[in-house]
């Protein structure tokens, strides 16, 4: 039996610990905003906090976050996070796909680094991969939202 802690709830597993949080979030839980997309951590659609850090949820296995505090876009806010806000402003998404991962990314950034340079902007993005190439909407967005929180 595993015990997850997932915004803010308490939850038992019994099932196969090596189960990538990624399906338990999706199947189990019924949280769907993180995204699958490589299944490998490349691509960052699935990322989510660890104890207020951005990890790929597609490759963290179940019995590796027992005792942890996961938080996903649902419960990073009510839809009024600073990144949330700019990104509606920017109006950062095209197909929205990759867009709940680089949420979650640059939340983590934020996190670490309120006033974050462009350089510590592209290290922390880089692994998120856009198809459709919002990047410089996602980085004028990070920024205003670094503005705001200043
Ligand atoms: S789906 Fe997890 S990194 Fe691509
Ligand atoms: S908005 Fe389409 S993949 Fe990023």
């Amino acid at each position: 039996m595993i015990t997850l802690k997932i915004n803010g709830a308490q939850r038992q597993f019994d099932g196969d610990p090596e189960m990538p949080l990624l399906w338990y979030l999706r199947d189990i839980a019924g949280l769907t905003g993180s995204k699958f997309g490589c299944g490998m951590g490349l691509c960052g659609a699935c990322t989510v906090h660890q104890d207020g850090v951005a990890i790929r949820s597609c490759v963290t296995p179940l019995r590796g976050i027992a005792g942890k505090e996961i938080t996903t876009i649902e419960g990073l806010s009510n839809g009024d996070h600073p990144l949330q806000k700019a990104w509606a402003a920017f109006n950062v998404p095209q197909c929205g796909y990759c867009q709940v991962g680089q949420i979650m990314q640059a939340a983590s950034l934020l996190k670490k680094k309120p006033q974050p340079t462009d350089q510590d902007i592209d290290e922390a993005m880089a692994g998120n991969i856009c198809r459709c190439g919002t990047y410089q909407r996602i980085r004028a967005a990070i920024k205003s939202a670094a503005q705001e929180k200043a």
